[in-house]
């Protein structure tokens, strides 16, 4: 049965037009976005494609995982710590505070997908398909709840306890189990903000709970996921809109304006920023203030040399946020790529590579090269850490060497 409503869901999300329409960049995840979570000094995103790539909040992305055997589900910052990441595998992966490529901690228990995950920096709670939630101690101690009739969607720490969400239309409180809400359908994200819980899916409502309840309708179709931060709420739905709310006066402010949309996945970041991840793969920043995309970051932008193929460029901003041009860049998830033509795989001194390309057994050439990115890195160097992406469009594939042949020199 789990099975059956999970195809449901990712039916749901992938039956969205903007997901058909061809990619002609590889993007930063070699899939749709599926998790993000934004600490206090990093930020994490997970994908349908297995990995989970660490950034800093500069825009840079500072490590790829590729650990988890199956889709990303949930991300979350644990206070004052790490990130945890829970997959369709069933794990639960907890990861040091600027990301890694090996988690520090497995929890295991859940017999299906973890979809959910909360932390008040005490304890982790997780939900799944197997319709239970566990809280985790920290000491290696776990308690099991049950009474949700289907998959667990989405967990809080609220004033009023841990509250939990599920496909069977329900809001419970633990550790008592007690039913707090029961909506028509669905609810699909929670989000806490100043004493209140929002809570929000299928039925295209938000549902404020505390001492001043409000619903408030964002449209026919379904909310997928919320952030809070202060007085401000974001919202997205599959149908491609991210609404910002004014939770004070209970009345929508502005949408975001700009590309990326629909949107699976969103974070406040400390400085007010919003992050984004979804269909296309990418995480971007906003201004939460003007609903604008922020430009790409200052760091990343100005590595590029000015003499550089103006269409190579354009291809190069999708590698951009994981390689440096340079050999003195500051560390990245990926190796500088200076020099790279006639290095050997693997072999830029100081970077952790995987141990597939730490093998070193090709030599990067304008044809070898050419090669990783149409059949791509999954095939080229199964077990690789670089998230499967290809060029389809040949000309994006000259432009990029030519671009690479000057801009690693
Ligand atoms: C999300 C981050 C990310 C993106 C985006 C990305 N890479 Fe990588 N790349 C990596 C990582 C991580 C490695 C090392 C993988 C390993 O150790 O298995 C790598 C390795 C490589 C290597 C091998 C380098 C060596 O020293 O052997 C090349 C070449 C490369 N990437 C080129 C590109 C190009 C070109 C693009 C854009 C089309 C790109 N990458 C996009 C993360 C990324």
């Amino acid at each position: 049965m789990p099975a059956v409503i999970r195809a449901a869901l990712l039916g749901l999300l992938l039956a969205w037009p903007a997901f058909a329409q061809p990619q002609a960049e590889p993007v930063g995840h070699g899939g749709p976005v599926r998790a993000l979570a934004v600490g206090e000094a990093a930020a994490a995103s997970g994908g349908l494609d297995q990995s989970i790539i660490f950034w800093g909040l500069d825009g840079r992305a500072r490590h790829v995982a590729r650990w988890h055997q199956g889709a990303v589900e949930a991300l979350i910052a644990i206070p004052g710590a790490g990130f945890a990441s829970g997959a369709e595998d069933g794990r639960i992966a907890i990861w040091p505070p600027m990301g890694g490529p090996e988690p520090d901690m497995v929890l295991t228990g859940h017999e299906g997908p973890v979809t959910a995950l909360a932390s008040d920096g005490r304890s982790i709670a997780s939900g799944g398909f197997d319709a239970t939630v566990r809280v985790w101690d920290g000491n290696g101690g776990v308690t099991v709840h049950e009474g949700h009739r289907g998959p667990v969607t989405a967990l809080a720490f609220s004033d009023r306890g841990l509250v939990s969400a599920g496909q069977d239309g329900t809001l419970r409180r633990w550790p008592e189990g007690r039913v707090l809400a029961e909506h028509g359908g669905p609810i699909l994200a929670l989000a806490v903000f100043q004493g209140a819980l929002a809570a929000a899916g299928a039925d295209g409502r938000i549902h404020i709970l505390g001492s001043r309840p409000a619903t408030l309708a964002t449209g026919p179709r379904p909310v997928v996921a919320l952030a809070a931060r202060g007085t401000l709420l974001a919202a997205a739905g599959p149908g491609g809109a991210v609404g910002l709310w004014d939770t004070a006066a209970h009345r929508l402010l502005r949408g975001l304006d700009g590309p990326g949309l629909p949107v699976w996945a969103l974070g406040f970041a400390p400085d007010g920023n919003l992050w984004t991840g979804g269909a296309d793969g990418r995480i971007r920043r906003w201004n939460s203030t003007t609903g604008r995309p922020l430009s790409e970051s200052a760091a990343t932008t100005a590595a590029i040399p000015e003499d550089a193929d103006p269409d190579g460029a354009r291809v190069f901003r999708a590698c951009q946020a994981c390689h440096a041009l340079t050999a003195e860049a500051p560390p990245m998830a990926g190796p500088s790529l200076h020099g790279i033509f006639g290095r050997r795989m693997g072999s830029l001194a100081g970077y952790a590579y995987s141990p597939r390309l730490a093998q070193g057994d090709i030599i990067w050439t304008e044809e070898t090269v050419a090669d990783l990115f149409t059949r791509g890195p999954d095939v080229v160097t199964p077990g690789t850490r670089m998230p499967v992406q290809r060029l389809s469009e040949p000309s994006d594939l000259a432009a990029l060497l030519r671009f690479l042949q000057t801009a690693t020199r």
